[in-house]
């Protein structure tokens, strides 16, 4: 069964708070983006924590593998369900992120949160991939990047709800899928280019989907969540 995943990507903490007040009796996991990190990490942190909120740390952690280890370590805390990093970052820095992980949440008593890696954005389309000096497409780059994501021990892969099929066929159901990019039809894509719909994405078998805008800047961020869960419900 998906599970929804709400990216609160606002600009201060006291608005953070609130959506995370009007969302939680949904039992949507609260995604704390790079805005939120670089302006008010520990007051949403704590926040969530001492209501018992499922979080995903969308850190994006792409650095040496020490560097990688150290933050992934300030970041475990009990109620922290995801993290992740850029397997862009290589074989040893994912490693690395996964084992420090979990010897943190061993040493708090706690569950390890899931280290998955990002493969190609989604706001990245086939020509920016070219321009990067990448070659083949974004698929074709999701899987590359996976096998290397599985082989570091991540729990999954962040990807486009349109790449989850393969993955699943390639590396079995077991091997997690987030995705973000998705759009109730009718909604604005804004900078996201590879988009499904909730339904589209729970069809093709994602085990996360992550939802930000559609929700936060809904005149009723609950009522939006809820149409939401409503659609994946029906496809589950
Ligand atoms: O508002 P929207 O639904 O586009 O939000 C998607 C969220 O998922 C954003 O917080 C964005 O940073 C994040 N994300 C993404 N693509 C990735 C990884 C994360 O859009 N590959």
């Amino acid at each position: 069964m998906a599970q929804l995943i709400v990216a609160i990507d606002v600009p201060d903490a006291a608005r953070a708070e609130s959506l995370v007040d009007e969302l939680y009796e949904l039992d949507v996991i609260v995604k704390i983006g790079l805005e939120a990190l670089y302006g008010y990490a520990e007051r949403i942190l704590s926040y969530c924590e001492a209501r018992d909120v499922r979080t995903f740390i969308d850190a994006k952690l792409h650095d040496i593998p020490r560097t990688v280890a150290a933050a992934v370590s300030q970041l475990v805390r009990p109620n922290v369900h995801i993290l992740n990093v850029h397997a862009l970052g290589g074989l040893e820095m994912m490693r690395a992120a996964v084992d420090a992980s979990a010897e943190r949440a061993a040493a708090l008593g706690s569950t390890a949160p899931h280290v998955f890696a990002v493969t190609v954005l989604t706001s990245i389309a086939a020509e920016d991939l070219n321009e990067l000096g990448l070659q083949g497409g974004p698929a074709e780059n999701a899987i590359r990047l996976a096998a290397l994501a599985r082989d570091a021990g991540c729990s999954g892969v962040v990807c486009s709800a349109r790449e989850v099929r393969d993955l699943k066929a390639f590396f079995g159901e077991d091997f997690l899928t987030l995705t973000p990019g998705i759009r109730p039809t009718g909604e604005a894509h804004g900078d996201q280019k590879r988009v499904t719909t909730p339904a589209q994405a729970v069809e093709a078998g994602a085990d996360y989907l992550v939802v930000g805008r559609p929700i936060v800047e809904a005149a009723d961020p609950r009522g939006a969540a809820r149409a939401i869960l409503d659609e994946m419900a029906v496809r589950a």
